[in-house]
């Protein structure tokens, strides 16, 4: 057994938990919209075509804002194409996923799903190929009062009233249709985002930071990018994927290190700009995309033909992807200060929380569970809980804490809840917490596999239990954390 120790102490406050922290993404991508939120012929499907059991497990995931509709599907997207009567909208070929793109759900729908599910939408415009002209009349279709040419073609006079607007998606890559350099991105950003102001001013907008902090132009995108919008942006996005690789568990166990080095540096980056350009303001981190993906698996996975909603990227998840999600929670979580959205990508189907069978049920994976506990027990302050426990060698990133944890307090009612994860693939770790508390129990994500899954035979193998070995000690509360484990901590 091996030791660890935390201290929960009020006066170590990060921020306020911000609920756009558990964001999630629909993108117009395999079967995440098409036999995922939405197929008029389940038998769940509610009189818009909604499937009622996907939308039952999105509130219970506690998603609070959904981006829509890419990621690498807006680059080419002609939002127009989704409105209006169904029969009359043509189908398109999406460039970005070798598919067909029959249009049956857009803009319209999406609101509506959003509003059945109590999400917030994020929209992203496409700066692939289009541009200022495209995006003001999107903006005006979405948020303007009726009177106008879109805004009176919306089906319900009420705006949708849009709040937070992504300006294009990872345009630094060479893969994304309309790839540009960093100052041409820039200055496009910053002329729609210019425009969509004088439209509607108080728009949160987010200019595209880095694909992942592997890019080559990782840093130099970032400052190029804020030169140019600092004054009309009020976030810049990270976008970052993990997955194992070369049987390297405990590298991939780990992958929370690249999240906190990937924040620290963006936020550096961007402060180091506003401190040369004199500006008061500060750059907010929206991390809009991050997960477990094995992208390795699916490089050869582009579609025969155009079909419809092919099955794409559906990764299958365990219990170490599971800890894996739940160390990227805490390491978004402990930026709370400066990550002010986050959306785990995607929602269903897709390298999602959620899976279903078109025409049969849905399920969630182990992934499902770190996110919705997080999302419904971190209530008030981010705690930075100073974590100390022994180092394991990890070939990526060298020695590493095998504990890592953080905690979120209610000032209303006291309660706090710790979130941590055992990193270490052999050794339980005993935890012990310094804390004034009378009461404490505990709920474990583990299993003697790490690779166990959940299955449609066997849907709730990984599931969070109850963990039994919690003791509350004077002015201590001890609890054993099982190998490649998520635990949550409630102390009253
Ligand atoms: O989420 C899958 C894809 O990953 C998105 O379309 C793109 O933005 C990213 O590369």
């Amino acid at each position: 057994m091996i030791e660890g120790r935390i201290v929960i102490d009020p006066a170590l406050r990060v921020g306020p938990v911000r609920r756009r922290t558990f964001g999630s993404f629909v993108e117009h991508l395999g079967r995440c919209v098409y036999t995922g939120i939405y197929e008029p012929e389940h038998p769940s499907a509610d009189e818009d075509g909604f499937r009622g059991d996907v939308l039952a497990l999105t509130r219970e995931l506690g998603v609070t804002t959904v981006r829509y509709p890419g990621g690498n599907f807006v680059s080419a997207y002609r939002w127009e194409d989704g409105i209006g009567p169904v029969a009359e909208r043509p189908a398109r070929p999406d460039p970005a996923w070798h598919s067909t793109e029959p249009n049956l759900f857009g803009v319209d729908e999406f609101m509506a799903w959003a509003r059945k599910a109590g999400v917030e939408p994020m929209m992203a415009v496409n700066l692939g190929t289009r541009g200022v002209a495209e995006a003001l009349d999107l903006l005006e279709y979405c948020n303007l009062p009726p009177g106008t040419h879109w805004a009176s073609r919306r089906p319900v006079p009420e705006p949708y009233d849009v709040r937070i607007w992504c300006l294009g998606n990872e345009m630094d890559g060479p893969w994304q249709i309309g790839h540009k350099t960093a100052r041409e991105y820039g200055r496009l950003a910053a002329e729609t985002a210019r425009a969509m102001r004088m439209l509607d001013p108080d728009l949160e907008l987010v200019a595209c930071g880095s694909s992942s902090s592997t890019m080559p132009t990782f840093g130099a995108w970032e400052e190029v990018v804020l030169e140019e919008t600092y004054d009309l942006v009020d976030h810049i996005s990270c976008h970052a994927y993990y997955e194992e690789q070369d049987g390297d568990l405990d590298s991939f166990l780990a992958s929370a290190v690249d999240m906190d080095h990937f924040i620290d540096t963006v936020v550096a980056k961007a402060d180091e700009v506003g401190a040369r350009l004199g500006a008061r303001k500060r750059i907010q981190v929206s991390f809009d995309e991050w997960n477990v993906w094995y992208q390795s698996r699916w490089a050869d996975a582009t579609p025969d033909g155009w079909p419809v909603a092919p099955p794409l990227l559906e990764d299958d998840y365990h219990l170490a992807d599971a800890v894996v999600v739940g160390g990227l929670l805490i390491a978004l979580l402990r930026h709370t200060d400066r990550v002010a959205a986050a959306c785990q990508a995607q929602l269903v189907n897709v390298i999602a929380p959620i899976r279903t069978e078109p025409v049969g049920p849905a399920r969630r994976q182990p992934t499902f569970h770190p996110f919705a506990q997080a999302a419904r027990h971190a209530a008030g302050d981010v705690l930075d809980v100073q974590p100390e426990s022994p180092r394991r060698e990890t070939a990526k990133y060298g020695p590493v804490p095998v504990l890592d944890a953080v905690a979120a307090r209610d000032p209303e009612t006291g309660r706090t809840t710790v979130f941590a994860v055992n990193r270490s693939t052999t050794d339980p770790l005993d935890l012990t917490i310094t804390v004034q508390t009378s009461a404490a129990e505990a709920t474990t994500l583990a299993d003697s596999d790490p690779y166990a899954r959940n299955t449609a035979a066997d849907p709730d193998r990984v599931t969070p239990r109850p963990n039994p070995d919690v003791v509350v000690d004077g002015d201590h509360v001890r609890v054993v954390l099982p190998p490649v484990s998520w635990n949550v901590i409630h102390l009253a």
